[in-house]
């Protein structure tokens, strides 16, 4: 079987979904349920005997050795973080927690673990790491993509935490021979992505007439990979991959978020037309730009290609198209999480910020 951490979140549940459409292998899904987590995301696996959930704390490292000790893992897929960039901004003190603290409570769990194991087991065993290609820093508009080589640059507490992080299953790698794979993913998107994000918050904030705030100029960059293209290459990192290795996964997608905005809006026109007429694109408001907000990301992907044959089955034009079809079907999940604590959120976020 294998142990995944933060199934229950965005990326997670995704995986955890795509892995039974795949295969029959148990999964111990450990969550500990922030407001990022969400068990409706499993729900269809609700009768599957093979998906056990447990709700913990990465931070935990008793009730994890002890999970270890009774389930016996192959390997553990580690997704459980914070994840949200202006969330490390307004508070960052719960990303060194979780990112850091945790996934180093994670790693002293999996190294006990595997260091008991039979010479087998160990060889075959695999602490497979998820991150991002926001360790990498930001890019100027002529820069070659990130590529695995390229040097750590964090911008903001999320990045320098999850780089943190990073470094800490290199060293595991090196100094105990943990066989560790890294992933350093860009942005992703597609269902249950939480709306908090750039493409579900525009994709809800318009549907329900409200303002879609766009940071400062609007053309700052980033490299979109549909999740299930994401889950796809992490399976076969997960299969192929060669431990102590990093993979770049990304979708050869850069696009400035302005024209991700008008993108949205023109679908959401010809599938949903607005009640009255007009675009959704009237719902467009310039606000202050975020602190340290990065430029430009975008992903050198040859590596996974050429060693694993992994590439994105997805376009962003067909990727798209799927999410705004989803949420549209899934309103009942959207308005689920627009509870309280949302609320709370998008107040501390947006009520501040200035017209741009
Ligand atoms: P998410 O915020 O949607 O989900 C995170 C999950 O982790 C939630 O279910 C939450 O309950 C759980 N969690 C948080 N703290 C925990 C703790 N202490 N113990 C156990 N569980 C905990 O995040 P996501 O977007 O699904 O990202 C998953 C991973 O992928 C993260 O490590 C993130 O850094 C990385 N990543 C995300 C993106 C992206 O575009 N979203 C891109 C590249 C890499
Ligand atoms: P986000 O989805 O938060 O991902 P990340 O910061 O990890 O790349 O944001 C994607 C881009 O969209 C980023 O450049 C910030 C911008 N953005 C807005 O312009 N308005 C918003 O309300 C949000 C949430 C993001």
């Amino acid at each position: 079987m294998i142990f995944v951490t933060g199934g229950a979140g965005f990326i997670g549940s995704n995986f955890v979904l795509d892995w039974f459409a795949h295969s029959a292998e148990e999964v111990v899904n450990f969550d500990k349920l922030t407001y990022a987590g969400n068990l409706n995301n499993l729900e269809s696996l609700r009768t599957r005997k093979e998906h056990l959930f447990v709700k913990g704390d990465i931070c935990d490292r008793e009730q994890l050795q002890a999970l270890f000790a009774l389930h016996q893992p192959r390997a553990i897929v580690h997704f459980a973080a914070e994840s949200h960039v202006d969330r490390s901004i307004l508070g960052p003190g719960e990303f060194v927690t979780t990112n850091v603290n945790g996934t180093f409570s994670l790693l002293e769990a999996a190294r006990a673990y595997w260091s008991g194991l039979a010479p087998a087991a160990r060889d075959a065993f695999r602490f497979l790491h998820v991150s991002t290609d926001e360790v990498y820093g930001t890019l100027g508009p002529q820069d070659p993509p990130f590529c695995e080589t390229t040097a750590y640059a964090p911008n903001s507490p999320y990045s320098a935490s999850k780089a943190a992080a990073d470094h800490l299953v290199r060293a595991y790698h090196h100094t105990y021979g943990l066989p560790t794979l890294t992933t350093n993913c860009s942005n992703n998107y597609g269902p249950f992505h939480f709306p908090e994000k750039l493409i579900p918050l525009m994709i809800t904030n318009a549907l329900a007439g409200a303002p879609l705030p766009i940071y400062g100029d609007g053309q700052q960059v980033r490299d979109w990979l549909y999740v299930g293209d994401h889950c796809a290459a992490i399976r076969r990192v997960l299969e192929a991959g060669r431990p102590g290795q990093t993979y770049n996964i990304g979708g050869w997608n850069e696009k400035a978020n302005l024209d991700v905005v008008h993108t949205l809006c023109d679908i959401l026109d010809r599938v949903a037309p607005k009640d009255g007429g007009g675009s959704y694109r009237t719902q467009i408001t310039r606000v202050q730009d975020r602190p340290g907000h990065d430029r430009r990301y975008a992903i050198d992907a040859r590596k996974i290609e050429r060693e694993l044959g992994w590439r994105p089955g997805e376009t962003f034009e067909t990727g798209i198209e799927k999410t705004v079809q989803w949420y549209l079907s899934h309103r009942e999940w959207v308005r689920d999480i627009q509870s309280g604590d949302y609320l709370k959120w998008i107040e501390q976020n947006y009520f501040n910020r200035n017209a741009a």
